[in-house]
């Protein structure tokens, strides 16, 4: 499983890409206000797009998603092209994010216009990541309109389903990837028992139908369930700075590393 950072800040973006241990990054507009206050808090002012092309830059070869703020599809579309147009040029590397459905409610009459803007920029050669997908049907929907990559996010559906439950939780906490049983059958949200679970239909239906579209599992809190997000054959995994820096963190690991310094043969050690 390819592994992006899910993140806006320059700091942890270049430190993971250091460590090479990334294949790409995702942005979205909570995760650039976060990144930009934090900067203003440190008095640092920023100049978006050239903290963008910083971004761009450091990614080089691999691709970074940039999420459009509009919600109507004409919008989407000229936003999403001028983002591709004004950003692509520096790295070569822009997919364009878009939501699979952009409406506030049921009754908001814009349904389709993501889908609409999906094809669109598919059609003129714009790499997409569709986002905010809670549903197998609206990733089969991504994947049909031409989006390159199906974004499902894994976490939020678990903080679905146990707040269905009453379940105090943080947002950190690991949620079963087979779900948690009440009654004698797993709590589900129309079918679906668990944030690794939508994954996993996801992935199989594109790999059912050669869909080609990559699948993405997005909002993932900690390790075990980025190791459940590759085990359910998600492409790519997009995972926040600390989840990256847990993914190394073990108990046994840290107790043997201090066996095996205590008992360093000096010798050994100063072989030259
Ligand atoms: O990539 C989507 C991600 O940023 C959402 O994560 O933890 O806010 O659900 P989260």
């Amino acid at each position: 499983m390819k592994i992006f950072i899910d993140s806006a800040d320059i700091d942890e973006i270049k430190q993971t890409y250091e460590w090479g241990v990334v294949d790409g990054i995702t942005t979205n507009p909570s995760l650039l206000k976060q990144a930009v206050e934090r900067r203003a808090a440190a008095g640092e002012k920023t100049d978006i797009r050239k903290y963008i092309e910083k971004i761009l830059m450091t990614a080089k070869g691999t691709p970074v998603s940039l999420e459009v703020t509009e919600r109507e599809s004409k919008k989407m579309i000229e936003q999403g092209r001028r983002l591709f147009d004004m950003f692509n040029p520096v790295a070569k590397n822009v997919y364009i994010k878009i939501p699979v459905n952009p409406s506030f409610s049921e009754e908001d009459d814009i349904h389709f216009h993501g889908i609409e803007a999906i094809r669109t920029l598919a059609k003129m050669g714009i790499p997409i990541n569709c986002t905010l997908i809670f549903t197998p049907e609206q990733a089969l929907l991504a994947a049909k309109a031409g989006a390159k990559i199906l974004s499902p996010f894994a976490g939020r559906i678990d903080d679905h389903l146990r707040k269905k439950m009453n379940i105090d939780f943080k947002k950190t906490d690991y949620f079963p990837a087979d779900g948690i049983i009440e009654k004698g059958a797993p709590v589900d949200d129309n079918g679906i028992v668990s944030g690794i679970d939508l994954v996993r239909k996801c992935v199989q239906i594109v790999a059912t139908y050669g869909l080609g579209s990559e699948v993405l599992a997005a909002s993932l809190r900690n390790p075990r369930q980025v190791r459940d997000a590759a085990l359910a054959g998600a492409h790519i995994g997009t995972l926040p700075f600390e989840v990256i820096k847990d993914m190394l963190k073990h108990g046994k690991t840290y107790e043997g590393m201090k066996n095996f310094t205590r008992d360093i043969v000096q010798e050994y050690a100063d072989l030259k």
